[in-house]
């Protein structure tokens, strides 16, 4: 079974590039490297000892991802390619609906013309937006509070559609929680460019010296400690729970939702606090005022994935800590 990955150069694809390997997958990636760097199909490559074909390509070059379709044999996609700085799709909302929702289209118009109609998509717990209670399940109300949001709740329903209008379509809408941690090995990782807006980076920014301290963003949230609290998981356990969705698929038709979450919320201060104890480093932190949209608590009831595909999530945080830290202590510079 040949799977084509879009955005298999990023943090989550290239974790799944190792997992589909390692399970005996043929692949094929395309990304334009806009948010990665070739580097991590580089050390892919090396981890597995296996090698398959990378096209730097555009999703928006319908042409180019023709051709792909047409040199290689393709039995179904998962489609990580997007763009995903909530702060960046408020400043540059056209930029983000264009790149997300237009390559989407393009890459489903492809599929359908190519006649692959399997497809795993890349969604988000943000589509939840500030949620009534906990634990979230996948039949809760959906809003979005800015575009990046938008363009993954647009991005379902447009996928809903697809399915509507052709039964035949194989659809798995992944919402993904909080993902963090590392390949084991520490080759592989999340390379932010800039400054990280996500705590897990930037906590290990700080561990290495590149940042000072942690700005922790409100203690008067109604939660235990007063931070927000969110659902972390192991992106090994994330991208497992794509292959799962995969051979869900193979013996279903129709479109499906799954949360994948592991069903526990920690705070920011549980992060920090058990960052600090796994990696024996100090994280200095002050505490500053709310980051504007952020909501206090959230995280999953990952019932229906167990249920439906067989997977739950089985790495805990301190594993998380230590594969975060194992990646950012070998590769200060990340792929650079
Ligand atoms: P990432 O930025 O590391 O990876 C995305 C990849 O897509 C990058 O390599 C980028 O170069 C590529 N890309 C973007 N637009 C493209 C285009 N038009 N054509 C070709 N390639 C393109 O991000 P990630 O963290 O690996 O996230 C993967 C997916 O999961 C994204 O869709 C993201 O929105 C979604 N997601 C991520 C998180 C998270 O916390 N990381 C949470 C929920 C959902
Ligand atoms: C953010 C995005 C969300 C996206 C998710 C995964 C926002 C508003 N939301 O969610 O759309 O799906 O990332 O990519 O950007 N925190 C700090 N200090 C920091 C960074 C974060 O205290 O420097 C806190 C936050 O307030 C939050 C928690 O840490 O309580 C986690 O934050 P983050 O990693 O940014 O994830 P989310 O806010 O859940």
């Amino acid at each position: 079974m040949s799977i084509l990955i879009t955005g298999g150069a990023g943090f989550i694809g290239s974790h799944a590039v190792v997992e589909l390997l390692e399970n005996g997958y043929e692949i094929v990636v395309v990304d334009n490297l806009s948010n990665s760097n070739i580097e991590s199909l580089k050390r892919v490559k090396e981890l597995t000892g296996k090698d398959f074909p990378f096209y730097e390509i555009d999703l928006l070059n319908q042409t180019a991802l023709e051709q792909v379709f047409n040199d290689q044999k393709i039995d179904a996609v998962m489609h990580f390619a997007g763009l995903k700085a909530v702060g960046e799709s408020v400043e540059k909302p056209g930029y983000y609906y264009h790149n997300n929702l237009t390559g989407t289209l393009i890459l489903t118009s492809v599929m359908k013309k190519y006649n692959v109609k399997k497809i795993v998509f890349s969604s988000s717990a943000t589509v939840y937006g500030d949620p009534s209670m906990v634990p979230i399940d996948e039949s809760f109300p959906l809003s979005a509070t800015n575009p990046y949001g938008r363009s993954k709740l647009m991005i379902e329903e447009i996928l809903r559609d697809i399915y509507v209008s052709d039964n035949s379509w194989r659809i798995a809408i992944l919402r993904y929680f909080n993902p963090i941690g590392a390949h084991k090995s520490g080759r592989i990782g999340e390379n932010p460019t800039g400054i990280p807006n996500n705590l897990m980076p930037y906590i290990t920014q700080v561990a290495i010296g590149k940042r000072d301290v942690v700005q922790v963003f409100g203690d008067d949230y109604d939660t235990y400690d007063g931070t927000g609290v969110r659902d972390y998981i192991h992106v090994v356990d994330l991208v497992k729970g794509h292959l799962k969705a995969l051979q869900y698929l193979d013996e279903n038709e129709g479109v499906e939702t799954f949360n994948l979450g592991t069903g526990i919320g920690y705070s920011v201060l549980d992060l920090i606090n058990n960052f600090k104890k796994v990696t024996s480093n100090d994280i200095p932190y002050t505490v500053i005022e709310r980051r504007p949209g952020d909501i206090g608590v959230c995280y999953a009831n990952p019932d229906k994935a167990k249920k439906l595909l067989g997977w739950q999530a089985e790495r805990d945080l301190e594993e998380m800590c230590q594969d975060s830290w194992k990646w950012q202590s070998e590769n200060p510079e990340g792929f650079q």
